[in-house]
């Protein structure tokens, strides 16, 4: 997730940009660039000014304080990296082999290796790392005197997501930008326009924006807005008029940044899959693991390593591996694991769980894995970070910056990683598995439609109801008891993890078998007990320990699949969750949980991005 503002108009064109991106900082912040078209001074030609640099936004802005750029056109871009490290040269701005055309980019360009290939053997000169550049080329490839044609013709050769933003020095009137998978709106004043990935940029300078959709071309000069489609039909866009300030148009209208990454899974999930699964959904694609694969024929042991919400991730990890490739893994705890004598050899692989990939325990741990000769893979969301860093082999998750401090996007991209690399492991390892009647194409399609499944609970109003009349009743509880199976006994260590951290409220998640071995004593009037109980093959399981606690008269929360009216009748209250294939499940029990955990912590009036004693980054011990 990348910040983009663009702008054509009268007024100083850096000063626009620097702003806007102030208020996109949010989106990414490893690295920042701006491209300016300078004015043309007599018989001076106009020229593309770039100016980029690795880091903070701040670093780039004391550069063009003491060296300012002028003009009145210009793209920019604060990056959050997804291909290539973050440094100065896979910063955004990109350009051209003429410098006549820059280009700034928000998405992932899944055939992008392809494309360069072709573009290198045309004679185009590659600076940068990323999969950005492969666009500015094939704009260039096109360009014949119109900026948007060029970009139309290299769109239609391109697989993936992106929003860009492209100005060309050839024609100082035009800023032009597209869309599909990727946000971007047009905003237009008296004689300017402007572009963005999001609102916030550009309500110091108008509240009327127009919203592009998939597969959209927007032309702004200083006459105006024009938006077009990939057939070059112009279309009559309507204008939206903004009601939030800043500072909400930040979260994009939801009051707070865990409430927004809890929507934005099913994007965060659609990216982490993006280009990872054949066309055909036959093959797991994760050319990340070449290295590894030699290494793989005679692994013997899988060891996960992770923190809190993470671990639950890996616990979940366990189950998956184990069950689709038949090799044994062992889940710890990073700051036990660094304290314990574990037994690793040169057949074991480390893998390491970690949004943050700086966090000490974890950092630690892997440092422990490498000198027993271990190999190590991490699955990380911050490119660049120290434990990738250090790893043999990374598997990003692509769910952009968590800004909340509560895990919730991150943990599900997590999981689809996680997916993945057991459909992949159980290819290499144990592939009779998916012969009949349990085919890996079935599997990949099912993980694919994951994102829709949880749109659909999300846009479900029954279930924000009886939310909201839990959250009610319960905010005050002094405790509450989640209980999983299988696959779901991570999910209800996550769900209780996520109310404690937020509403701190105390909180128990047990594997529902374990509950006759203590937790039962707990069971009361008062005592709210959330049970996950989706249609698996331990449902019936689930359903006599509900019994157990309604017989207790406990209160019982359940968690379970839409038709299920059987549950209903033990329960008192019941959040139904889309059909899937139960193997799926952890992607849409935990939404609920998290959601629980967020109203009840607003009911309290607790500062849910923010928790007490909590840090986003735990980088010490
Ligand atoms: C909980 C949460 C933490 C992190 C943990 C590990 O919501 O966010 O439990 O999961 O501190 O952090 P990373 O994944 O950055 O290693």
């Amino acid at each position: 997730m990348c910040g983009i503002v663009g702008y054509i108009g009268k007024r100083n064109a850096q000063e626009v940009l620097i702003k806007g991106l102030r208020r996109l900082e949010y989106r990414g912040y490893d690295s920042a660039g701006v491209a300016i078209l300078s004015d043309k001074v007599g018989k001076r030609p106009s020229r593309l000014q770039i100016e980029k640099r690795a880091g903070k936004l701040g670093i780039l802005e004391n550069i063009l304080t003491q060296k300012p750029l002028a003009g009145n056109l210009g793209i920019s871009h604060v990056r959050w990296a997804t291909h290539g490290i973050p440094n100065t040269k896979n910063a955004h701005p990109h350009w051209c082999c003429a410098n006549r055309i820059a280009l700034v980019h928000n998405g992932i360009i899944e055939n992008y290796e392809e494309l360069k290939e072709s573009l290198i053997k045309e004679g185009h000169k590659f600076r940068s790392q990323t999969d950005t550049e492969v666009l500015v080329h094939l704009v260039e490839k096109f360009y014949q005197a119109n900026l948007e044609e060029a970009i139309r013709r290299a769109l239609k050769l391109v697989r993936g997501a992106y929003a860009i933003s492209v100005i060309c020095k050839d024609e100082p009137d035009k800023l032009v930008g597209a869309r599909c998978g990727s946000p971007l709106i047009a905003g237009t004043g008296e004689e300017e326009g402007f572009l963005a990935s999001d609102i916030p940029a550009l309500l110091d300078y108008t509240n009327e924006v127009t919203l592009l959709d998939e597969g959209e071309i927007a032309v702004l000069t200083p006459r105006g807005l024009e938006v077009q489609n990939l057939k070059k039909d112009i279309l009559n866009k309507e204008k939206i008029k903004i009601s939030w300030d800043a500072a909400q148009a930040e979260k994009e209208g939801f009051p707070h940044f865990m409430l927004k990454e809890i929507h934005e899974q099913p994007r965060a999930i659609t990216n982490t899959l993006m280009g990872r699964i054949s066309e055909d959904k036959e093959k797991v694609l994760l050319p990340e693991l070449k290295s590894l694969e030699k290494f793989f024929a005679s692994m013997e042991k899988i060891v996960i390593i992770s923190c809190g919400t993470a671990w639950h991730a890996g616990l979940v990890g366990k189950y998956l591996i184990e069950e689709f490739a038949r090799i044994p893994v062992e889940v710890d705890i990073a700051s036990e694991f660094r304290y314990r004598n574990p037994i690793l050899n040169d057949k074991t692989l480390v893998v390491a769980i970690t949004q943050s990939g700086e966090t000490a325990d974890t950092l630690a741990g892997l440092h422990a894995a490498k000198n027993s000769g271990a190999k190590i893979l991490s699955i990380c969301n911050v490119l660049g970070s120290s434990i990738p860093r250090e790893s043999d082999a990374v598997i990003y998750t692509h769910a952009g910056p968590e800004i909340a401090v509560a895990s919730t996007k991150a943990y599900t991209c997590q999981l689809a990683v996680l997916y993945l690399f057991a459909f992949y492991l159980a290819s290499l390892k144990n592939p009779s598995y998916f012969t009949k009647p349990h085919s890996l194409k079935d599997y990949l399609t099912n993980l694919e439609n994951i994102p829709a499944k949880i749109e659909e609970f999300l846009n479900n109003k029954d279930n924000k109801k009886v939310i909201r009349q839990c959250t009610r009743r319960y905010h005050r509880s002094f405790g509450f008891l989640y209980l999983g199976r299988s696959l779901n006994f991570p999910t209800a260590l996550e769900g209780a993890l996520k109310i404690k951290e937020i509403s701190y409220i105390h909180a128990e998640g047990y594997g529902a078998g374990e509950m006759k071995h203590g937790p039962i004593a707990l069971i009361n009037p008062h005592l709210p007990v959330v049970c996950i109980a989706p249609g698996d093959s331990v449902y019936e399981k689930m359903l006599s320990n509900i019994e157990e606690i309604k017989a207790r008269k406990g209160i019982v929360i359940s968690v379970a699949t839409e038709g299920d009216k059987f549950i209903s009748h033990h329960s008192n209250h019941v959040i139904y969750l889309p059909r899937i294939n139960p193997v799926f499940s952890p992607f849409l029990t935990v939404v609920p949980l998290q959601l629980l955990a967020y109203y009840i912590a607003a009911k309290r009036g607790c500062d849910i991005d923010r928790p007490k004693n909590l840090a986003k980054s735990v980088t010490v011990e």
